[in-house]
This record gives structure tokens, C-alpha cells and sequence, in this order.
């Protein structure tokens, strides 16, 4: 990755191949400190992904795929024969680090069908592949800015969560259409929402926006209804960490509500993701797995508990938004209006 050509407004990097091994910016510390996991194994690149060390969507399929290159060394220094096995098996593990965002699915079954082709050490191939979805995806946050900030004609716009380039190879989506809108004055700023309990939204989106002088207002998400009532706000733009084969969207949790709003009071609801986010084998929202976690990110901050000893916490940490509700679909390979099974069917077909 190193030698990756950077674009000016490519600033950000989440996940690094450094030295031969993998490096996360560790984004449970933002913004109060800038500091580096390095991963040298799979188990750790897992752990890594489940603890939100790096976290969104694309970043995550991008970790998997780089910790796969790490894996696959492990098993051919193991077994120079027979390392496919046990490859395949950790691969699985791989799998279970979180369920909703189907980039890991996604970047675990192209590296594995690509290692199935490799006769020989693996590492070198693999490598050049893990580096490949990275830089594909990079690209495909620079087409999808240019899409998204196309319909875009004025006013802020409200995000949510952080879907920038902390959550992807660089760029971002919901804030590659931000930067993009920028950069050609089609925007006045963005709201964005805290994003309880992990706060991605002050902790991560303000401080990518507030390095590149993008002027951002944080709010309480319980907030966001009347910020919408008032009036000034264009587009509500967000990303998304799967969307079913119909057109539903899932997203961090208070998305939906979101939605529901931007509908309400005739704001434009706009879900920015590449198509290894979209995935046609969960029919509609119903199918996408849910990730719960545990109940202490919301009963504690900070390492104070702030309820009572003896409440109880419901932590979803997604859901899912009707396709109804979603005006734009932006991917890299063109944007959808009101994405429904059809619309979505021949957009993946293409
Ligand atoms: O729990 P997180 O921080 O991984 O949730 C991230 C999101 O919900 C993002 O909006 C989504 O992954 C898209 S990132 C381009």
C-alpha cells in the first residue's frame, strides 16, 4: 500500500499494509489520540474487527482481505502442502468477527476463490489482490462522490454515523459525496448526528471534517426530526453496510428513523455504497442478520455506568430502512432512483 499514488484529498488511511503486515488506525481513540494496531496474525485482524479498532463496512472487508495475506502465510509456513485446509477453516472464524456488514462476506469469499487458483506460496498473489480491493474501492468512493454530489443543488446536508474515509479504503462514501460537494460549492456544511453509544459521528465524521475546513454541527440524534421540521437541510446522505437484493438498506442504528423524518418533511434521503455492500442473496431487510452488542456500550460511558445498577440495555447497532424510503442509491456503477428489486437487479446484472 505504501506505494499507492495519493490524491490530495485522499488524507485518511484506517487500514495500511506496512512492512509486511497489517496496520489499523485504532479508531476507538479518536479523536483524543492518533495510534496504530499492528496485526502479524488472522486471530488478531478478527479481534481487531470485532472490537472496533477499524470499523464500517468497506474498512472491514479491506481488513479481512489483508489479514487473509496473513493467514495464508501462517498456513503455507505450517503445511506447504496442505495449507488450504486449515486456511479455509480460519477463513470461517474470519467470518463470525461481525454479521451485518457484508463486505467481510464479501472480500472473504473473493479472496479465498482467488487463493483456490494459487499453486505454490500464496502470499505474493494474495497481496497484489488484498491491494486491489483496496484501491478499487478507493476509486470507486472518488465515482460515487462525483455521483452522489450530482443531485445535490444547495443547502447542508445531515449524516449519520461516519461513513468517511475511516470506514472505507480512503475517501469515504456518505462523505465522499460531502468532499465532493465541497470542493464545488454545492454545500453550506454538514449536521451530524453523535451516533450513540459509539459516538462514530463527533468522535470520527467531526474530526475527518473538521481537518479538510468542512464546517460541521454536531446534534443529539434525537434532534435530527426538528433539524429536518426547520428547514435548510437538502439531503439527508448516509451509508450503508448491506443492502438486500430489494432495495433495503442497513445501516447504523437510527437510520431508519431518519429516513421516516427526511420523508416527513421532504428531504432527500440519499444511501451512498459501493456494490460489494450490496448483496443479493438477503432478499429484502428481513434477511440481514442484526448485530447485537453487548449492553454496556449503552449502560456505561467512558467506563462510568450511567444507569442504575439492575437496567437492562437493548444495543441493535443497526437497522434497516424500507427501500420505499430511500430516494438515491448511489453506487460506482450509477445511481438509482427509488431502488427497487428490478432497478437493483439490473444495476448488479451490468
Ligand atoms: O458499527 P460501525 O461503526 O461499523 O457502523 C458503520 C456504519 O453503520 C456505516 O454507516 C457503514 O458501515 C457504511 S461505512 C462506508
Amino acid at each position: 500500500m505504501r506505494g499507492m499514488k495519493r490524491r490530495e484529498d485522499d488524507t485518511v488511511r484506517a487500514v495500511d499494509w506496512v512492512d509486511g503486515h497489517l496496520r489499523l488506525l485504532d479508531q476507538r481513540r479518536l479523536p483524543e489520540s492518533v495510534g496504530y494496531i499492528d496485526c502479524y496474525g488472522l486471530d488478531e485482524t478478527a479481534l481487531a474487527i470485532a472490537d472496533m479498532v477499524v470499523r464500517g463496512a468497506p474498512a472491514i472487508g479491506i481488513t479481512a482481505a489483508y489479514g487473509i495475506v496473513l493467514a495464508a502465510r501462517a498456513c503455507f509456513a505450517g503445511d506447504p502442502l496442505q495449507w488450504k485446509v486449515r486456511f479455509l477453516d480460519e477463513l470461517a472464524v474470519l467470518g463470525k468477527a461481525r454479521p451485518t456488514a457484508v463486505n467481510l462476506a464479501w472480500a472473504i469469499r473473493r479472496m479465498s476463490r482467488f487463493a483456490e487458483t494459487l499453486e505454490g506460496s500464496p502470499e505474493a498473489a494474495l497481496l497484489a489482490e488484498a491491494t486491489r480491493i483496496h484501491e478499487q474501492d478507493i476509486e470507486a468512493n472518488y465515482r460515487m462522490g462525483d455521483l452522489g454530489s450530482g443531485l445535490i443543488d444547495g443547502g447542508a446536508v445531515l449524516t449519520h454515523c461516519n461513513a468517511g474515509a475511516l470506514a472505507t479504503g480512503g475517501y469515504g462514501t456518505a462523505l465522499g459525496v460531502v468532499r465532493s460537494a465541497w470542493k464545488s460549492g454545492k454545500i453550506t456544511g454538514v449536521f451530524a448526528d453523535e451516533t450513540r453509544p459509539w459516538l462514530q459521528g463527533s468522535r470520527l465524521t467531526a474530526w475527518e471534517l473538521v481537518q479538510e475546513g468542512i464546517p460541521v454541527t454536531l446534534l443529539c440524534e434525537g434532534a435530527s426530526a426538528s433539524l429536518l421540521r426547520r428547514g435548510g437541510v437538502s439531503w439527508v446522505v448516509v451509508g450503508a453496510d448491506r443492502v438486500a437484493a430489494n432495495g433495503d438498506v442497513a445501516n447504523k442504528v437510527g437510520t431508519y428513523g431518519l429516513a421516516l423524518h427526511a420523508r416527513r418533511h421532504g428531504v432527500g434521503f440519499m444511501v451512498v455504497a459501493p456494490t460489494s455492500t450490496v448483496d443479493m442473496g438477503s432478499a429484502d431487510g428481513d434477511a440481514i442478520p442484526v448485530e447485537q452488542r453487548p449492553e454496556d456500550e449503552v449502560l456505561r460511558f467512558a467506563g462510568h455506568r450511567l444507569a442504575p445498577e439492575g437496567t437492562r440495555a437493548w444495543n441493535p447497532v443497526f437497522d434497516t430502512t424500507p427501500a420505499d424510503l430511500v430516494d438515491a442509491l448511489v453506487t460506482e456503477r450509477g445511481v438509482i432512483l427509488r431502488p427497487d428489486t428490478g432497478n437493483l437487479a439490473r444495476l448488479m446484472a451490468a
